[in-house]
């Protein structure tokens, strides 16, 4: 089997990829180790920065999300009980974000792929990139057991933070740099009204929680724990106490309780790993960088890491230019790093951290009250929150 672009990984990142590569006309396939459901089934985040959104337009993939997508024009601090909002689309000159579940954007791109003609190898076993540094790189798996092989020209390693692409960069190339948090984030949806139009994110003495939403009927609420902590001692019911209380009275007052349908504790980690080309392989998405979720950058890093490889790959086939392709790596990190630092401020600024003592409290209670004093500092949070521009 023959392709231009091998993409490993079916998540935001290989499909999005997948997309644009085939409205330019570059032949490409997808290979996942996962099947359909097992990928359009995770849980994960839901705030789509314009950027996102204008992607999936340009895609023409937005019916649903035109209908069904929540526009948000602000967000919500609460700092010890008081809640302030930061009127993002006032501050940045219009713009917004929108709630719009990763899930449904994976139901979307795969609803699309077939029609299309992208195409997509589901259950692909032991996926293993070669010959990288060369200029006939292949890539084989098992399928039933069937040893494969696809010829290629580029290999987009799309696979996530535990995939294999990363891997085959040499120790000797690849630099790391990591952050891991001291807590995770438990995380509930269940179908009731959200208690708020917008997101809410608390500081609290406890620590902090979040009050996000899926649909008008369905909320998603987080609250900070423990990294030993067990789900099964997390009841609802001790879970909706822990949230109201984080919240503050005026939210916690609007909030609906009800039963979950899902409950899972998360890690919080930041990575980047470069750079994010070798040869003929590039990264992309959480195969090169992970974010902690404070500000839900994850989705939104892998569509503009895509985007921009989509256009580097368009410009080597269409007009027989190298210079994009040469520049994918440093063009990508320099917007990386940026919402790295935003994910790992927002993160500092509303959690609370064990390890840290007195003063180092002090100095989020003033920095928060600060930012709802000063319309620079929410210009500031604002037009990371929205999305900085793709340059
Ligand atoms: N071979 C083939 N596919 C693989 C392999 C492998 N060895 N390892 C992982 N995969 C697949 C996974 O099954 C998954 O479907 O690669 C896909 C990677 O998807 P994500 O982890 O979602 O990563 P990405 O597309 O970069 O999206 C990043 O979306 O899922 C969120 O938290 C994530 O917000 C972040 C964003
Ligand atoms: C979510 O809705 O899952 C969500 C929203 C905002 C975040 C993180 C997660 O910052």
């Amino acid at each position: 089997m023959r392709t231009q672009v091998a993409i490993i990984g079916a998540g935001p990142a290989g499909l999005f990829l997948a997309h644009l590569l085939r409205r330019a006309g570059v032949d490409a396939v997808v290979l996942e180790r996962r099947d359909r459901a097992y990928v359009e089934g995770r849980v994960r985040a839901g705030v789509l920065e314009q950027v996102t959104v204008d992607l999936m337009h340009r895609l023409d993939l937005g019916g649903r999300l035109r209908a069904e997508g929540m526009v948000h024009t602000g967000t919500n601090i609460v700092a010890d009980g008081q809640l302030f909002r930061i009127d993002m689309a006032e501050l940045t000159g219009g713009s917004t974000v929108t709630v719009y579940g990763q899930q449904e954007v994976m139901k979307d791109l795969f609803d699309a792929a077939e029609p299309r003609g992208v195409t997509v190898i589901f259950d692909a076993e032991d996926v293993a990139p070669h010959d990288i540094d060369s200029a006939r790189p292949y890539v084989t798996w098992r399928q039933d057991g069937v040893e494969r092989r696809l010829d290629c020209d580029f290999i987009a390693g799309c696979d996530g933070y535990h995939g294999i692409s990363r891997a085959a960069i040499p120790a000797d190339v690849l630099k790391t740099f990591e952050r891991v948090y001291p807590f995770g984030w438990l995380g509930v949806l269940a179908d009731v009204p959200p208690c708020d139009h917008e997101l809410i994110y608390s500081n609290h003495e406890r620590g902090f929680a979040l009050a996000s939403m899926r649909s008008p009927t369905r909320s998603r609420y987080y609250v900070q724990c423990g990294l030993g902590e067990r789900i099964e001692d997390w009841s609802d019911d001790r879970f909706w106490d822990e949230l109201c209380l984080r919240l503050g009275d005026e939210a916690a007052g609007r909030v609906t309780r009800g039963a979950s349908f899902e409950k899972s504790i998360a890690p919080l980690r930041s990575f980047v790993g470069e750079p994010m080309r070798h040869g003929r392989l590039f990264l992309a998405g959480d195969a090169a960088h992970i974010v902690p979720p404070t500000g839900a950058k994850g989705m939104n890093l892998a569509v503009s890491d895509v985007v921009m490889l989509a256009e580097a790959l368009t410009e080597h086939y269409l007009d027989g230019s190298d210079a994009g392709i040469d520049g994918y790596s440093a063009r990508a990190l320099a917007r990386v790093w940026k919402a790295e630092r935003f994910s790992w401020w927002f993160t500092g600024l509303t959690h609370r951290f064990p390890d840290r003592d007195g003063f180092d409290r002090k100095m989020q209670v003033a920095e928060l009250a600060y930012i709802r004093g000063s319309r620079a500092a929410q210009l500031t949070l604002a037009e990371n929150y929205v999305g900085l521009p793709l340059v």
